[in-house]
């Protein structure tokens, strides 16, 4: 049982971007609560960022897990290239926002990517990774 976490552009930054929307967490923070959760449910995990869409796309298609948890950040609204790559590869996978993405600017109510994920979750801050990674655990147990 693996997870891939995919965490999108300028969220190396957490803790000191935008804290008042996204929080004091740095995202050594995020990834070992992600890397200590997932063991404790008995699940491997794998975390990966890139400021890159190639990369990323890169990534969704040549690691191996069985579901997909991804903050694609400003990649969301624009990314065609990440949503064809989730969909080729065809495994679960869950959209994470730290921020409420609809209570934001205009632009950032539309997801590219929620049309193929199977799940998202938005504006619960850095739990929502967490939240994540228990709903990736009852998936891979359909
Ligand atoms: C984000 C929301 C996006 O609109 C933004 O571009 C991000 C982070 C979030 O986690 O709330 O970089 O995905």
């Amino acid at each position: 049982m693996k997870i891939l976490v995919i965490h999108g552009p300028n969220l190396n930054m957490l803790g000191s971007r935008e804290a008042g929307i996204y929080g004091h967490q740095t995202l050594s923070d995020v990834n070992r609560q992600i890397l200590d959760l997932s063991r404790s449910l008995e699940m491997d995990a794998e975390v990966f960022q890139s400021n890159s869409e190639g990369a990323i796309v890169d990534a969704i298609q040549a690691k191996e897990y069985d579901v997909l948890i991804i903050n694609p950040a400003a990649y969301t609204h624009t990314s065609v290239a990440i949503r064809d790559a989730i969909a080729a590869v065809g495994k679960p996978a869950i959209e994470v926002h730290i921020s409420n993405i609809y209570k934001r600017e205009e632009f950032r109510k539309e997801s590219y990517i929620s049309g193929v994920a199977t799940g998202q979750i938005s504006g619960l801050g850095t739990e929502g990774y967490l939240l994540a990674v228990r709903a990736a655990k009852k998936i891979i147990l359909q």
